[in-house]
């Protein structure tokens, strides 16, 4: 085979020859030209076979040549703006690599469901590439970040003999006859090591057994966990923070394209700079019952409002000229797959309408004492330019291992990060109860038995220290730095409540 040329590297090649290999994502045959896009996998570019006497089995190939079938291709490689990608490849040589017939999923838009049925295939699609390669890029970033500030990597483990972070979402396994649960984090095991290498990190799978079908919750999911001995909750803080400033600096450096692509808004991540906002618990839930949150929610309400009846008023419009005679096919297949888009946003603009009147309320009456619900952090959030880090929860909202404040018993020194624009706690973090009797009395008060927790208790019987540290959800991450509505796009395989094939 001769040597091959990736799509990315065409530039070097400007007036020359190459040999490119991929798969067709477009074909517009016609009479006399044939233009086809080719993707292959670094990027994608324009194919041009033009008929001539001498060419015929060449045009003929490349007529045929169906959506998603591989084919290898050579030919003089020039500039063209008007391109995707930028660039046109004119076609001496054609081979067929693997044929594709009746490609599922056609550029007509398809339903969430049929997509993810499809995921095998969909990964193919332009954004579901995107969203890949930023997410490579932000796990790359992440273990750059710790190994840099040298952090040692250690693996804890993905089978638990017990909960790390409240029994209702534990998935039980049958472990030769016994009982074990599919690891909810593996901060109890990395305390044990940061014991021995003063600053570790854990990064890998996370199982929580939620029930709730929402944009914002896997039954799987990637988590990193730092932890550092002889660190104080605002040490981790601030780690937290350049830690986050530097996975948005990252991807807006190497993918500032991508993420156009993707709708995101790149000034919005600009922003993602020290210092972040560090309010406590008190204050949110100032915030919520103030007039701001309610504020916001009316101007919601409002705006949704009148983009519902700008929606139907389009809908209508697109729906009459479908029936007007004398328009082309085309132009009522094109009028046809916007009236899906148009439902689709109709029909989630709705729901959220609904919903607003329960969030004002919730928001309005909340109390001192309960944990923020998703509604609660999306307006937090939106009430500030810039990432926002609530501390000190009530202590009976939150995990065991939270180290109790010593001025305040009532709340722990704990942390969410809340990711701006709405998207919601992308980190959770503490300072961990280093002191055993109350370390004890938490496992009791929580109904935990003592005897599985005995490991954990020696690492307060032996050289105990102040210690902390936090987790950030990969997938969240993802979903806020790509604006993705739903955190299911932002893993290649999901796995959610009733949703695990392929
Ligand atoms: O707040 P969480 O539950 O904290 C912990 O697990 C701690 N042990 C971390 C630590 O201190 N070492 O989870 C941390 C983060 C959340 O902020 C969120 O980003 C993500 O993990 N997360 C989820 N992501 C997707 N689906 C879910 N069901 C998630 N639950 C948590
Ligand atoms: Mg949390």
């Amino acid at each position: 085979m001769a040597a091959k040329t990736e799509i990315r590297d065409l530039s070097g090649h400007v007036g020359g020859s190459a040999t490119l290999t991929g798969w067709v994502v477009k074909n517009r045959p016609s009479g006399k030209i044939s233009f086809f896009e080719l993707r292959d996998g670094t990027g994608v570019c324009q194919c041009v076979v033009e008929k001539s006497e001498s060419n015929d089995s060449l045009f003929e190939a490349a007529r045929r040549l169906s959506q998603e079938a591989s084919v290898e291709v050579t030919g003089a490689v020039t500039r063209e703006e008007r391109a995707v990608g930028g660039y046109e490849v004119r076609l001496t040589a054609l081979t067929v690599v693997g044929a594709s017939q009746e490609y599922p999923i056609t550029p007509k838009p398809h339903g969430i469901d049929f997509l993810f049925k499809r995921r095998h295939l969909w990964f193919r699609a332009q954004r579901q590439w995107l969203i890949m390669r930023v997410r490579a890029t932000i796990i790359d970033q992440i273990r750059r970040f710790f190994n840099d500030r040298g952090y040692i990597l250690v693996d804890t483990p993905i089978f638990a003999p017990a909960a790390g972070e409240g029994s209702q979402t534990l998935f039980k396994v049958d472990y030769f006859g016994e009982p074990v649960y599919l690891a909810q984090t593996g901060q109890l095991y990395l305390e044990a090591a940061c014991m021995a290498h003063r600053k570790v990190y854990c990064f890998g799978p996370t199982f929580r057994a939620e029930k709730s079908k929402t944009r914002r919750h896997l039954t799987e999911f990637w988590m990193v966990e730092p932890e550092i001995a002889y660190a104080s909750l605002s040490d981790v803080i601030d780690v937290a923070e350049d830690f986050v400033c530097s996975l948005a600096e990252r991807v807006l450096t190497d993918h500032r394209q991508e993420l156009i692509e993707l709708g995101r808004d790149v000034a919005q991540l600009e922003r993602i700079r020290k210092p972040f906002y560090r309010i406590r618990y008190d204050e949110a839930a100032e915030l919520l019952r103030g007039p701001k949150a309610k504020a916001l929610l009316e101007k919601d309400l409002a705006a949704k409002t009148s983009r519902l009846a700008e929606l139907d008023q389009k809908v209508a419009e697109l729906e009459d000229r479908q029936k007007q005679g004398g328009v082309k096919q085309w132009e009522k297949d094109k009028a046809a797959a916007e009236v899906i888009d148009l439902r689709e946003e109709r029909s989630e603009l709705t729901d959220q309408i609904a919903n607003i009147p329960h969030h004002m309320k919730l928001a309005a009456e909340f109390e001192w004492g309960g944990d923020l619900g998703g509604s609660d952090e999306t307006i937090i959030s939106r009430l500030h330019d810039r990432p926002v880090f609530v501390s000190h929860y009530p202590k009976h909202v939150k995990a065991f291992y939270m180290r109790e404040a010593r001025d305040n018993a009532k709340v722990v020194e704990n942390f969410d990060l809340l990711a701006p624009e709405g998207f919601g706690e992308v980190i959770g973090g503490s300072a961990r109860e280093e002191d055993y009797d109350r370390l004890l009395h938490r496992i009791h008060e929580e109904g935990l038995p003592q005897e599985d927790y005995e490991w954990y208790l020696d690492l307060r019987r032996f050289g105990t220290v102040p210690h902390g540290g936090f987790g950030l959800g990969v997938e969240r991450t993802v979903a806020w730095i790509c604006n993705l509505k739903h955190i299911r796009e932002a893993i290649p395989y999901p796995r959610m409540m009733g949703r695990f094939y392929p």
